[in-house]
């Protein structure tokens, strides 16, 4: 007899065996690959970080290392199926709707990107791209052709042309160095912006703005089977193409409660205020009208370290741009530390941990707490913090992809996605004829 759990939200159910990301959520720790995410984001660039969780290793030498950032230099392959696609849009839509959108048209211009159907070792018949190459080669494509289109939604929502300009040839000529600990967030700023006229006082133009944005992007790399995540497999599973599968997880952490709770965060620190707003912000969570977003993790029962990371990150970049006498959206404060926005997120972060209300379900800052108030420093609009979180999670979903589709997964693992549901509805024998229409 067929035995089911009953278990909504997946909350006690595994689906597959990874080898990509550990996390102990009892004790807050996330490693990659079995590397800890504080020495990864203190040691490694985004290019080293997506290399390792693609294929298991770190490059083998500055060789590979430099062939695998070279093959990902976005801003010079945006297919012109996706430039229509963004311009297309007003430009005011929301660029995660245009992000996905133009993900999904892609896979009409890469039809040999499609699974094929092949015999296993074992006999059988089973939906793979033939060699590891050939996938490891789409993987890299994607991740530079979805920065692509990232950077083409940013300058659709700030009135440029999405086609790049003559200056991305001098990209082609003289790649951006694929050593420096930031270059992958280089590359992507410049694809974004490769005129350098779309940040005030050239901010992108500075070190730390770079270097933290990398740093961000090794941070949001992989997380386990979160949502998107869990969409990205769902649909490998079923043979879908690999754009498809990304569009789909794109739609996935467009979600508040997933990757669009840093615009959210966001949205709720400018409501709330001040810091003296805080003490009735709390008191509507508690009495549940509201929820704390950035808080609260199904994992994690404790500080998650990403954002233990990434606050420590906005002191450091909040105060060096207090130093220089500017905030990215408004006068230093009265002290000169920082924007008010983190003073109001830090008021927020001690009243809650001191309630027990928080402390008693576990609620502590999510990764999205303190990313919101980081990417605004750097100028971007509230409503491109999802696109940004989703240009890094490209890299995990194209991990578990890969691994899905490897030759030791086992034929378990191999099945479509097919969960069983639980039937309440009623069950009858006889069509009211006297109800139905003519
Ligand atoms: N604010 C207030 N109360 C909360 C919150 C919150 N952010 N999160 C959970 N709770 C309460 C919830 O009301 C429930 O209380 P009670 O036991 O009295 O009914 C209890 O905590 C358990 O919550 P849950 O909804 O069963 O927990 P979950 O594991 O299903 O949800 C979550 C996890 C992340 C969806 C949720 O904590 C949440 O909505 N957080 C806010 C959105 C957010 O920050 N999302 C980003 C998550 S991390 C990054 C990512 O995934 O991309």
């Amino acid at each position: 007899r067929e035995v089911w759990l009953y278990d909504p939200g997946y909350t006690s159910t595994a689906c597959c065996r990874s080898a990509i990301t550990f996390i102990d959520g009892e004790n807050g720790i996330l490693e990659y690959r079995g590397f800890p995410i504080e020495a990864l984001a203190t040691t490694c660039g985004f290019y080293t970080v997506a290399y390792m969780l693609l294929e298991g290793t770190f490059p083998a030498d500055a060789k590979v290392r430099a062939q695998f950032a070279k093959s990902i230099q976005p801003g010079l392959d945006l297919d012109p199926v996706v430039a229509n696609v963004v311009e297309s849009f007003p430009q005011e839509a929301h660029p995660m709707t245009v992000f996905m959108a133009a993900t999904a048209a892609l896979s009409a211009s890469r039809p040999a990107w499609n699974p094929a159907l092949v015999r296993g070792d074992g006999g059988s018949l089973r939906l793979v791209y033939r060699t590891r190459a050939e996938r490891q080669r789409i993987a890299q494509e994607c991740i530079s052709s979805l920065t692509s289109i990232a950077a083409a939604v940013f300058r659709h929502m700030r009135g440029c042309p999405v086609r790049f300009p003559k200056s991305t040839q001098h990209l082609r000529e003289h790649p951006l160095d694929a050593f420096a600990p930031d270059g992958f967030a280089r590359a992507f700023l410049h694809a974004a912006d490769p005129e350098g006229t779309l940040w005030p006082e050239q901010r992108h133009a500075s070190a730390v703005f770079a270097e933290t944005l990398d740093v961000i992007f090794v941070l949001h790399a992989d997380h386990e089977l979160n949502c998107s995540t869990a969409a990205m497999r769902h649909l490998t599973s079923a043979g879908s193409d690999v754009l498809t599968c990304l569009a789909a997880a794109i739609g996935a952490l467009y979600g508040p409660l997933h990757g669009g709770a840093n615009e959210a965060v966001l949205n709720m620190l400018e409501e709330i205020g001040s810091p003296e707003a805080v003490e009735a912000f709390v008191a509507s969570v508690k009495r549940q009208e509201r929820k704390l977003m950035g808080f609260g993790h199904r994992v994690y029962r404790s500080y998650d370290p990403r954002a233990k990371i990434l606050r420590t990150l906005a002191q450091q970049v909040l105060r060096e741009a207090s130093t220089e006498g500017r905030t990215a959206n408004g006068p230093t404060t009265a002290n000169g530390a920082s924007d008010p926005l983190l003073i109001i997120a830090q008021t927020l972060e001690k009243r809650a941990l001191e309630d027990p209300y928080f402390t008693e379900r576990k609620l502590y800052p999510n990764v999205d707490f303190y990313s919101g108030v980081l990417y605004r420093a750097m100028g971007f609009p509230s409503v491109f913090f999802t696109v940004l979180f989703a240009i890094a999670r490209t890299v995990g979903w194209l991990a578990h992809w890969m691994e899905m589709l490897e030759r030791d997964a086992t034929d378990a693992e191999r099945k479509i996605v097919r969960p069983r549901q639980i039937y309440i509805g009623k069950r009858r024998q006889r069509i009211p004829l006297e109800a139905v229409e003519k």
